[in-house]
């Protein structure tokens, strides 16, 4: 089989150490159970998986992964187990079916969904008596278990250290966020509504080019320039955010959104959709009005956070 060239930079040298390592559970072998599954099955985790359907999984039993009948029967099998599916309504559908079996294991929640959902999960597993971690995966499925892989964790504090070197399997940059369970979902969130608005200004930039004949392709090369000053600009903004004060001293709000209006016009002169950049203008004049327009682009945080 090809190995996928992110998984030649893989986290696991066994030659380092022979401890054992936690027997983990896998339930939900859909594109990310299956990776999350494969990434213990490389860190030499004894691996148990389930899923809801046949006919998932395979591969992973012929490289050393032990099907169970039903959820309960997985759990009993682990240290560690992990739920993987669709939704938190999936979730809890899957977990009911092991809910005798969890006590006295650690529960780790990697299902996308919203902070709420979250914390009402973390009171079902209280309520049981099952320490329960929530978590959110930041990449594809290519990436897990790869030092790139980006997965946060929120819930018990000690829970989550005694078990770092096994969620560690799933990426490098797995990261702890806070004893409170909705703070992995929060930091999903605001990550995320980062990179969908970044991906929809590209795509959005690159349709405003191809009005013009000008191929995607060839303004790529110029787009990197200011992606680059994007990631550059991640600290400085935070920092900002962080006190408060918005120092207009290199650019200011007004000019900006002089800026962002000639984008606007031109785009909807164009026949293109601009309601997503027409909501930044939006925020912007009202940060203006509000009297920050002698600050800088940072400062439409306050019409960001006034909306009336
Ligand atoms: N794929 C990615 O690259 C990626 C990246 C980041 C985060 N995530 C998150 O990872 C989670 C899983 O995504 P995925 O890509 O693995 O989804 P997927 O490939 O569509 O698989 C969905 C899984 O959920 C199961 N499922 C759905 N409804 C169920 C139910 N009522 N009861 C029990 N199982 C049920 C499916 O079981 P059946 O096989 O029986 O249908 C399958 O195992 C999502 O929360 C997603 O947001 C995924």
């Amino acid at each position: 089989m090809t190995k996928h060239p992110l998984k030649d930079h893989s986290l696991t040298d066994h030659s380092l150490s022979n401890q054992p390592r936690p027997a983990v559970a896998v339930l939900g072998l859909g594109s990310m159970g299956q990776a999350l599954a494969g990434a213990f099955l490389d860190a030499g985790h004894p691996t148990t998986i389930w899923n809801r359907s046949d006919g998932k999984g395979d591969g992973l039993v012929a490289r050393g992964a032990v099907r169970a009948a039903t959820p309960g029967q997985a759990a009993r099998a682990a240290e560690v187990v992990v739920v993987c599916v669709v939704d938190y309504d999936a979730a809890r559908a899957v977990l009911d079916q092991a809910a005798d079996d969890l006590p006295g294991r650690l529960l780790v929640n990697l299902t996308s969904d919203t902070p709420e959902r979250a914390r009402e999960a973390a009171a079902w597993a209280e309520a049981l008596g099952v320490d329960y971690l929530d978590g959110a995966v930041m990449v594809p499925a290519p990436m897990i278990g790869t030092p790139e892989a980006l997965i946060f964790h929120s819930g018990t504090r000690s829970a989550y250290e005694k078990y770092e070197p096994t969620l560690k399997a799933l990426g490098g940059r797995t990261a702890y966020v806070g004893e409170d369970h909705g703070l992995a979902a929060v930091h999903d969130l605001a990550v995320l509504d980062f990179f969908w608005m970044a991906m929809h200004g590209l795509v959005h930039g690159f349709a405003l080019a191809a009005t013009e004949g000008v191929r995607a392709a060839a303004l790529a090369p110029y787009v990197k320039v200011l992606a680059d000053l994007l990631a550059d600009m991640v600290d400085g903004t935070a920092a900002d955010l962080d006190s408060g004060k918005f120092p207009g001293d290199l650019d200011n709000l007004t000019v900006e959104a002089a800026n962002v209006r000639h984008i606007v016009r031109a785009a909807e002169h164009r026949g293109l959709d601009a309601a997503a950049l027409r909501g930044v203008l939006t925020a912007a004049d009202r940060s203006i009005a509000l009297g920050h327009g002698a600050d800088n682009w940072t400062s439409i945080v306050e019409g960001i956070r006034d909306p009336a």
